[in-house]
């Protein structure tokens, strides 16, 4: 049939053996692992196409799976049509591994404070020609498609989480039907890419791409019971069962990472991948810091992106397992030791605190190192994890973990 021609000429493509369903980027779905959780990936910062500073085969290096790029930037740079025309953004940046794109609602609200959302979409000002430019549901999933992302995000409606009151309720009830507006133009998408199978180039799988919906709905209030709060609650039930019954390949909690306060931010976790599938990837959009990765995953949240630990590297902060390490300190200018004596990588083995000390917010490649070994730290922290639930013994190594954190802060 045209769908299994499709099917076998795209998996013989290099991008496509990197799709999700085909490999092993999805955690395992026995849910036999799943007794604790899965922690799997960790995946950091995406300005326009690089993760600040590191190349590829470095990304590689330090185990890194999965990378993330945003429609919004990328559509302004290099634009859509561009990354298209020269074959996906895989082959565009030459990442052989797998990808995933936001998909622009964030990034307008977070970065331009212009930005105004209606039901059609959201609206904002071009930084190129300060023109209106309206993004829609369906023209984000097309511009991801375009771009070939192995996971695609719908648009959300997404609010600060300072914000209470019924515009919780009103961001929610979009975002569920602003999901069904995304699932419908996916499955225009896959009816054309059947049915043009033979004019397909092999970056352009949407049938492939895993469109994962995000729960949104404001802040859990256990703590703080009024009459608002309590709608809250309710907003993210609701809409964590709508998301479900759309039966999607994954989810992703959002609207957290707003700078809310740890314990209402780790209860709306707890009551979201209480009610997500155990056998689809729970994603914590925009978290985190070590101790949110290590809480997040014992509540049962598989995924995150964070820029922090390529940001903190350029402000001259080391992660440790001892909390951070200010490199700029007087106090590094002659130690001879590496960031991190129990760390194995390049930078650990290579370089001493003191050389670091010089350089690090001086010189463009200071910050690489320190990135590098950053990410390296989150890569380690994140395979760690993954092991200890995969052999049966995350309860003692999550609480040392923990215990760690919160002893020194992170
Ligand atoms: N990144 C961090 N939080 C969010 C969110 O709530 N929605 C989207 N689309 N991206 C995010
Ligand atoms: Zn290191």
């Amino acid at each position: 049939t045209p769908r299994e021609d499709a099917a076998e000429r795209a998996c013989s493509t290099t991008y496509s053996e990197k799709s999700l369903y085909h490999r092993s980027v999805l955690p395992p779905t026995s849910t036999e692992h799943r007794k604790y959780i899965i922690c799997l990936w960790v995946n950091f910062e995406l300005p326009d196409c690089t993760i600040k500073g590191l190349t590829n085969n470095q990304l590689e290096e330090i185990g890194c799976q999965i990378i993330l790029g945003n429609t919004y930037h990328l559509a302004l740079r290099p634009g859509a049509e561009l990354i298209d025309d020269l074959g996906g953004l895989h082959k565009f940046m030459n990442w052989k591994r797998a990808l995933l794109t936001d998909s622009g609602g964030f990034q307008m609200v977070s970065l331009l404070h212009l930005a105004d959302i209606t039901e059609q979409g959201v609206t904002f000002q071009s930084p190129v020609d300060a023109k209106p430019m309206l993004l829609t549901p369906e023209e984000s999933i097309q511009i991801q498609n375009k771009i070939g992302a192995d996971i695609i995000m719908a648009l959300d409606d997404v609010v600060k989480t300072t914000i209470t009151g019924p515009r919780i309720e009103e961001a929610m009830y979009r975002t569920l039907r602003w999901i069904d507006r995304c699932i419908a133009v996916t499955i225009f998408v896959i009816f054309h890419v059947i049915s043009w199978a033979h004019s397909r180039t092999a970056h352009k799988r949407p049938d492939e791409q895993n469109l994962f919906g995000i729960v949104q709905g404001g802040l859990d209030p256990v703590l703080r019971v009024n009459a608002i709060l309590i709608k809250a609650i309710i907003s993210r039930d609701i809409c964590v069962r709508g998301m479900v019954d759309r039966n999607l390949p994954g989810y992703a909690i959002g609207g957290l990472s707003g700078g809310e306060d740890k314990d209402s931010f780790w209860r709306v976790v707890a009551q979201c991948t209480a009610a997500l599938p155990e056998d689809k990837p729970r994603y914590v959009m925009g978290v985190g810091y070590p101790l949110d990765i290590v809480v997040c995953s014992a509540l049962g949240a598989d995924m995150y992106d964070c820029v922090y630990p390529t940001r903190t590297a350029r402000f001259g902060t080391a992660l440790i397992p001892e909390g951070l390490l200010k490199l700029k300190n007087q106090a590094m200018a002659n130690d001879e030791r590496p960031i991190d004596p129990t760390c194995l990588c390049m930078v650990c083995k290579n370089y001493t605190r003191a050389y670091l000390h010089c350089i690090v917010t001086k010189d463009p490649m200071g910050s690489q190192l320190v990135s590098y070994h950053n990410l390296s730290y989150m890569m380690r922290l994140s395979k760690d994890l993954h092991t200890s639930i995969v052999e049966g013994r995350f309860p003692e190594y999550g609480d040392f973990i923990f215990l760690i954190i919160c002893l020194y802060r992170v």
